[in-house]
């Protein structure tokens, strides 16, 4: 019997990730209990949660002089900036750390995090795919585990329960295909913001979004299972499953397929993470819906489709070639991404760009967390250089 309550740092508690977090804390008061909340910006909810939660620790980044100032007002003790983060992350009374920040930043608090010897619930996918021989490594000799929250590493994870690893065949990583599955490239050429934020069954924060519509966020996911499962690249697959319903399978040597179904939802992968290697009941909670095998009626599996999503091609190339490329990969596409966001750049070209990107990019072997992040800033700047004079040009 595991030892409950356990006791929670949620940084980025006040994105889409963090916020489910914190309806599964709600959800099962016995079993959890806040510690610390930590976010950038949106300072009013964080007060919300604050109230709510009684944590002994808020902590803002709050990266502009009128945010920090809000930030004071609403919350007297609020430590700031990315002393905040790591404090957090280190945070003597908690148990497990959910790295749910998004992008670059997550990756020193949960390497201090790990040092400090707390289980990592990880559902920024950024950190392993920049530093993963960092990250697992650092785990390895503090004999942290790292909990996969990202629903398809989750259903991994539990497919891979009482398995000895040596019978891993294949990963088989499942992928709803995004909004734009069955558009032509033509009709890609002319993807608004608002078409490419409509993901048909996943309700996630804007970045993650527009990378499940370019299938770069499969390729992030593909690069994370290699670290995670220690599995190589040619035995990780992808099948497209547009239902959402099947979360991911392992085939074993044997020609044994295990999977893990349920409806979408991310509440289900955190409370397998932070419940572990406990499962929560959730008769009741209203947290999760019971899956209808009727109402489903037929599920479909394809295949993906590589020719109109070069961002999953790209994303992949740099795991497997490994060095800077994957930080430069992740710095690229954050700041592509975000270009495409303001109306700056076409949807084809966040992969135009990112490959520009690539093509220049000088990989060093090995980096540690200053070369990491390095790269990472000079594939930002570089896809504003590229772009600044494709508009010039
Ligand atoms: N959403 C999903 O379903 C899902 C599924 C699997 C994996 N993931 C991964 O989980 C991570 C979070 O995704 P999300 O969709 O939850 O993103 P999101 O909705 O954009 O939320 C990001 C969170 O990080 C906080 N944050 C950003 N920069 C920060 C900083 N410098 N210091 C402190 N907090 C900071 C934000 O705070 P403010 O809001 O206050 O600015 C917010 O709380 C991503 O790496 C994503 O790939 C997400």
């Amino acid at each position: 019997m595991t030892n409950f309550p356990k006791r929670i740092a949620v940084l980025g508690s006040t994105g889409s990730i963090g916020r489910q977090t914190l309806d599964v804390i709600r959800n099962f008061p016995d079993y959890f209990q806040v510690v610390a909340l930590a976010a950038r910006s949106n300072v009013s909810l964080l007060a919300q949660q604050a109230q709510e939660f009684h944590p002994t620790l808020v902590t803002c980044f709050a990266d502009t002089p009128e945010l920090e100032a809000k930030a004071r007002a609403l919350l007297p003790d609020v430590l700031i900036g990315e002393q905040g983060l790591l404090a957090a992350a280190t945070h003597p009374d908690v148990d497990i750390v959910v790295a749910a920040t998004s992008g670059l930043i997550g990756l020193r608090p949960t390497l201090a995090a790990i040092g400090a010897g707390k289980a990592i619930a990880l559902a920024n996918k950024e950190t392993l795919v920049m530093a993963g021989h960092l990250v697992m490594n650092a785990a390895r000799r503090a004999n942290v585990p790292l909990l996969p929250v990202d629903s398809e590493h989750s259903a991994i994870w539990q497919s891979l329960r009482g398995e000895n690893p040596r019978d891993i065949q294949h990963l088989l990583l499942t992928a709803s295909g995004g909004p734009f599955r069955q558009a032509t490239l033509e009709e890609l050429q002319s993807v608004t913001v608002e078409q490419a934020l409509a993901h048909p069954t996943w309700r996630m924060g804007p970045k993650i979004t527009i990378d499940s519509s370019t299938l770069m966020n499969k390729g992030l996911e593909v690069i994370e299972a290699h670290w995670l499962f220690d599995v190589p690249y040619e035995r990780i697959k992808v099948v497209v499953q547009p239902e959402s319903i099947i979360h991911s399978m392992v085939e074993f040597v044997d020609g044994s397929i295990k999977m893990q179904a349920s409806l979408p939802s991310m509440h289900l992968p955190i409370m397998n993470a932070l419940g572990y290697p406990e499962r929560l009941p959730t008769t009741g909670s209203g947290l999760i819906r019971e899956l209808s095998w009727k109402e489903l009626g037929i599920l479909h599996f394809d295949d993906l489709d590589l020719a109109r999503f070069p961002c999953f091609r790209l994303a992949t190339e740099a795991g497997r070639r490994g060095g800077t490329y994957p930080c430069a990969l992740v710095g690229a596409d954050e700041e592509a991404v975000e270009l495409f966001l303001h109306g700056e750049i076409s949807y084809l070209g966040i992969a135009e760009l990112i490959e520009g990107v690539l093509e220049l990019h000088q990989s060093i072997e090995q980096p540690d967390v200053a070369t990491t992040i390095e790269a990472c800033a000079w594939a930002r700047r570089t896809v504003r250089d590229l772009w600044r004079k494709r508009v010039t040009a």
